[in-house]
């Protein structure tokens, strides 16, 4: 089967590198050819017909590797289409204030890339494991003025709900494809 769509991922803790996988595995179930890269290793987008790109958002911020891959490939991601899906509440699945605070934050972050039009946009839950963090992520979570500060590890990812948007984000492009 020829490869049509990558999926391409950033991550600092592998959360997001696992939705990344169950996405990709979905659009193949769906018949698709997929191909699956962390960003920071994708040269070129040549011979790729659709592009998944998945980020964690960090302090309010897509992670550094998904800015640096969106100014790197600007011009290709305007050739074909491109669909987008984001890792963060760690809280709640159903704590409604977090969930509304981080779509914002999501939506400002990709409001400073107006060419980028996704097919298909997603926030999921992410995973946070304070036992995996780095020095860094540890001073900054061990303050207390931190909004992270003294929270419990949790694992939000509905997988249900990440297969079941991958594979409505295959029924949408298939037709583009073909
Ligand atoms: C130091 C730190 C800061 C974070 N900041 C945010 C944030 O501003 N907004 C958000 O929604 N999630 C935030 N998160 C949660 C991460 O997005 C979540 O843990 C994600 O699943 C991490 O993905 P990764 O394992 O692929 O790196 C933060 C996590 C850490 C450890």
């Amino acid at each position: 089967m020829n490869t049509q769509i990558l999926v391409t991922y950033a991550t600092r803790y592998g959360s997001t590198q696992e939705v990344a996988e169950a996405v990709a595995a979905t659009l193949r179930e769906s018949g698709l050819g997929v191909d699956i890269q962390p960003m920071r290793k994708v040269r070129t987008l040549a011979g790729y017909r659709a592009v998944v790109l998945g980020a964690p958002i960090y302090i309010g911020s897509l992670h550094k590797d998904a800015i640096s891959f969106l100014s790197r490939h600007r011009e290709a991601l305007t050739e074909r289409p491109v669909a987008v899906f984001a890792l963060g509440p760690t809280h709640s699945p159903t704590d409604e204030k977090e969930w509304e605070g981080v779509h914002a934050q999501l939506d400002q972050e990709l409001a400073k890339y107006p060419w980028l039009t996704p097919v298909a946009l997603e926030l999921f839950g992410g995973k946070y494991d304070p036992a995996k963090f780095n020095f860094s992520d540890r001073l900054i979570t061990g303050l207390p003025a931190s909004p992270l500060h003294g929270m419990p590890a949790s694992d939000l990812r509905d997988w249900k709900a990440i297969r079941a948007w991958a594979s409505d984000l295959a029924a949408k492009i298939k037709p583009a494809l073909s």
